[in-house]
């Protein structure tokens, strides 16, 4: 499974996709469902690529120097998703989501700077 550790390169092309998606249906471009139900393939994608460097970098190859940096990448990714798909069901049901959309931005930019932060990739904010 090299293609998944590699590099970041996969990883970043489902997580670009997915943000496009969920803003797609969020803004309402489009008022169909497909939009939704490829972002949530999107989430398992962005899951597994995720989910496999950190199990190459953040477990088996762990060093002192990023301490809690891939565990704290790890959960903000994952609230951020939580966040995406809470916006959406809330829209969809025509529910207030503002609050979510304030965590959706927290997490997101928690998510982008420990990602950038991290050794594997660019990482121009180390
Ligand atoms: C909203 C979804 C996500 C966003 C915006 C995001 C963003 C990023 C960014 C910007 C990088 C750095 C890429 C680079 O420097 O080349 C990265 C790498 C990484 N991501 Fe994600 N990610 C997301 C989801 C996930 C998930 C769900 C996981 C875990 C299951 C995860 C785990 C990782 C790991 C372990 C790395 C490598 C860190 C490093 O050493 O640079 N990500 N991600």
């Amino acid at each position: 499974m090299d293609f998944l550790v590699s590099t970041t390169h996969l990883h970043i092309t489902t997580w670009v996709i997915g943000l496009i998606l969920f803003f797609i249906a969020a803004a309402g471009i489009s008022k169909s469902k497909g939009v939704h139900m490829a972002l949530r393939l999107f989430y398992i994608l962005m899951i597994i690529t995720g989910g496999a460097l950190y199990w190459e970098y953040g477990i088996n190859f762990r060093t002192d120097a990023t301490g809690m940096g891939y565990d704290m990448k790890f959960l903000f990714a994952i609230l951020t998703i939580a966040m995406m798909e809470m916006v959406l069901v809330k829209k969809n049901k025509g529910k207030k989501n503002g609050l979510f959309w304030i965590l959706f931005a927290v997490f997101l930019f928690l998510t982008l700077f420990y990602g950038f932060k991290l050794p594997m990739g660019s990482s121009f904010l180390a």
